[in-house]
């Protein structure tokens, strides 16, 4: 069979990270900042996974024994071995739900620029582009049947996370599948478009992420248990910021929308995930002229992005984030989800 290549964009989360796990909405948009998977199916029941980062100057190759699935990782990089874990539990997913014939084995390429562990929904792409991949290596599904297949490919990816990470919202999964700025309600499973009228100058800049996004929803579910009424009360101030947020992309009303994001990143910080170094040019970036900024995703270092008035502005905040030592990934929103 021939190879098959799936492009996943990665995604940024604009607002309602972590409140999103407890059932409050947020919004989230994909970035042009792909990860491409290719694969084959083999006969011998292996998984070997050849991860290429030409940036970043790894390459990692991983063998797996089908029929006992252990996984027998023998490297030292944290995220690494977390995203094996997302691309091995997918694949069980995929099959499980197509019940094929799991003696088979994949032969497995992930390319990518970025660096590991940078947070930028990373898990969830590779999630999704595995169920993808599995479903159109193992379920005679066409390229132009994955946008029918949507659905599916979002909630099998969301299943994915959930097994790895123990809790998981759908937001990243669903974001990614379907593509563009979307508002996601976990309680119905609906990632609806928003469409914006006017552009939008926002900046995507990550610094180095020291926890996984499952260590981080556990330290604010070990919090929520510790003192229910008060995180509870958190996450319905987010919620809420999530509903005027909605109101003022609509009405392109970056000014509000900036003061939303400020106030979002402050209960985050209340939460207590945002890493000190990365909460401090996230300020700066506001005392430069950004009209809002915030960590975007589960925090410990990681995504933020940064709202500016015009696209003059956005490379100043740009120029700002490099001299502070923060990489900037993008400066624009991206409108379509994984392709094949
Ligand atoms: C991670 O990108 C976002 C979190 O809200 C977790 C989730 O939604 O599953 C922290």
């Amino acid at each position: 069979m021939d190879e098959i290549i799936v492009s996943i964009p990665t995604k940024v989360t604009l607002f309602g990270e972590h409140a999103v796990v407890y059932g409050k909405p947020a919004i989230a948009t994909t970035i042009p900042v792909f990860i491409e998977i290719s694969g084959v199916l083999i006969r011998e029941p292996v998984l070997t996974i050849n991860m290429r980062n030409p940036i970043h100057m790894y390459i990692e190759s991983i063998s797996i024994d089908r029929t006992t699935n252990k996984l027998n990782v023998s490297t030292d990089r944290k995220h690494v071995e977390q995203l094996i874990r997302y691309m091995v539990t997918a694949l069980e997913i995929c099959e499980d739900d197509l019940k094929t014939d799991k003696r088979y084995g994949y032969v497995i390429n992930i390319n990518s620029d970025l660096p590991p562990g940078i947070g930028l929904g990373t898990s969830a792409a590779i999630s999704v582009g595995t169920i993808t991949l599995c479903e159109l290596l193992n379920n005679g599904m066409t390229i132009d049947s994955i946008e029918k297949s949507k659905e599916r490919i979002a909630y099998l990816a969301w299943k994915t996370e959930q097994r790895v990470q123990g809790m998981a919202s759908p937001m990243d999964t669903f974001t990614i599948t379907f593509g563009g700025l979307r508002y996601i309600d976990p309680t119905t499973l609906q990632a609806k478009p928003i469409d914006i009228n006017k552009e939008i100058n926002i900046l995507v800049g990550a610094t180095e992420r020291k926890y996984t996004t499952a260590e981080l929803v556990r330290r604010v579910r070990m919090l929520k248990e510790k003192n229910p009424l008060l995180i509870d009360s958190i996450m319905s101030g987010i919620g809420y910021v999530v509903s005027e947020a909605y109101k003022a992309l609509i009405d392109g009303d970056w000014d509000y929308l900036g003061m939303l994001m400020n106030i979002n990143h402050g209960f985050l910080e209340a939460l207590g995930i945002v890493d000190e170094k990365h909460s401090n040019i996230i300020h700066i970036l506001r005392k430069m002229g950004a009209l809002g900024a915030k960590t975007s995703g589960a925090g410990g270092g990681g995504a933020f992005i940064a709202l500016a008035r015009s696209y003059e502005d956005l490379n100043t905040i740009e120029l700002v984030a490099k001299a502070l030592g923060a990489h900037v990934v993008a400066k624009k929103i991206h409108r379509d989800g994984v392709t094949a």
